[in-house]
């Protein structure tokens, strides 16, 4: 890990703050661009994992596009140089004026989640006297076997448009005079590290094309969404996913032709280059006798281990040699009992003033993070700047 090789030089920086590796990241986009221009496919970057301009600014010079979901995010990207053909723009709830902003740059496609979504944007571009490219975004119904809170592709959730309504989708499409019809999007959900599952996926939607050609919908646009998971319990033994067997069981699978085949990764490409550094502020032992040490962050700069119980690895990185390895509760600032990173951690003695770091943080950290407790945003370091 990045921070245990330059801790010297992170040590006069004011905790908490993110560092990131731009050396990894520009290796994992490496990676990630010679899959895919093996077969023609349209990388978008899922922009809200992480919003760090250098960030973007590496994503666009490898040619990516952008997956925004607000208008926010969108005048971001416009200003930094994204082309607007390579935008593609989700979300349950575009508001008029992030529609109409999203027609004025003509951007890629609103991948539309609602009957209700396409009328309005047919209106608005016919207010304003212009076309808007479209794609549906339908619910497969999938089980993405993942943690409840980033399953997007079930039959129960709020995403895409259901199976229920898909008679009638295809029965408005047809009457929509502004609307220029591209195709299918999907996104099942977040952090899956099963490749059967996208296989299974594949399978869902080589039917759904198929049902939608058979009604006269001939399809340019298919984007397969994002989701593919990163090695939190071993960060570095697997600093990247295997983006073959990913973009494998895409191109084993999905039996469609003559359509540019799109997707929307994000914490695949960000997650592992990311670290949160943070530094001891207390020690205490509870009334159940647990060992408690509060370090300076807290779930105000990353909300996962609060929101999704989830899991980061934790290293002290002023370790002493032979220091005998204690079970933590490592807990942040802030006054909620959610706010603990991790429970029952072996960690060898940490101390005020040590140096901890909490690792895979790239994704959803900083873009997550909130000024609750009226903290500052977290500050960011970059490798190539110390
Ligand atoms: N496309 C759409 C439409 C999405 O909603 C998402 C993520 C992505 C692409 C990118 O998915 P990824 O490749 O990153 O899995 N805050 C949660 C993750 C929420 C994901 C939301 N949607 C977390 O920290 O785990």
């Amino acid at each position: 890990m990045l921070s245990r090789t330059i801790k010297e030089q992170l040590r006069g920086i004011p905790t908490p703050f993110y560092l990131y590796d731009m050396q990894l990241l520009g290796a994992t986009l490496d990676a990630i661009k010679n899959e895919a221009d093996r077969d023609g496919y349209k990388i978008h970057y899922a922009i809200k994992a992480n919003n760090d301009e250098r960030i973007l600014k590496a994503v666009l010079a490898r040619g990516f596009g952008i997956d925004c979901v607000s208008g926010n995010e969108l005048r971001l990207i416009r200003r930094l140089g994204f082309p607007a053909d390579s935008i593609v723009y989700a979300g349950v709830g575009k508001s008029d004026t992030e529609i109409r902003l999203g027609i004025s740059e003509d951007i890629r496609a609103f991948n539309c989640e609602s009957l209700q979504e396409l009328q309005i944007i047919n209106e608005l571009a016919g207010e304003m006297g212009k076309r808007a490219r479209v794609a549906l975004r339908i619910n497969p119904d999938v089980d993405p076997q993942t943690h409840r809170h980033i399953s997007t592709g079930q039959a129960d959730s709020k995403f895409g448009i259901s199976y229920r309504e898909i008679d009638q989708v295809a029965e408005d499409l047809a009457t929509y005079k502004n609307l220029d019809f591209q195709g299918l999007h999907f996104h099942i959900g977040s952090q899956i590290t099963d490749m059967h599952v996208f296989e299974l996926f594949c399978r869902r939607v080589n039917s759904l094309v198929e049902w939608f050609v058979e009604k006269g919908f001939p399809l340019t646009y298919l984007n397969m969404g994002g989701g593919l998971g990163v090695n939190y319990n071993s960060p570095e033994t697997e600093s990247m996913p295997d983006f073959k067997a990913y973009f494998d069981a895409f191109r084993n699978n999905l039996k469609v032709s003559g359509v540019e085949t799109h997707f929307e990764l994000g914490r695949a490409m960000v997650a592992q280059c990311g670290e949160l550094i943070s530094r001891v502020l207390f020690n205490k032992i509870n009334s159940a006798g647990a060992q408690v040490v509060i370090i300076d962050g807290s779930m105000s700069e990353l909300i996962r281990p609060a929101l999704y119980e989830a899991y980061h690895e934790i290293e002290n990185l002023d370790a002493r040699p032979g220091s005998s390895r204690i079970p933590y509760i490592i807990a942040g600032t802030v006054c909620e009992s959610a706010d603990i990173f991790a429970t029952d951690r072996l960690l060898p003695e940490l101390r005020r003033g040590d140096l901890v770091t909490i690792k895979s943080a790239g994704a959803y950290g900083a873009s997550m993070a909130s000024c609750y407790n009226m903290h500052d945003l977290p500050r960011v370091v970059y490798s190539d700047n110390i």
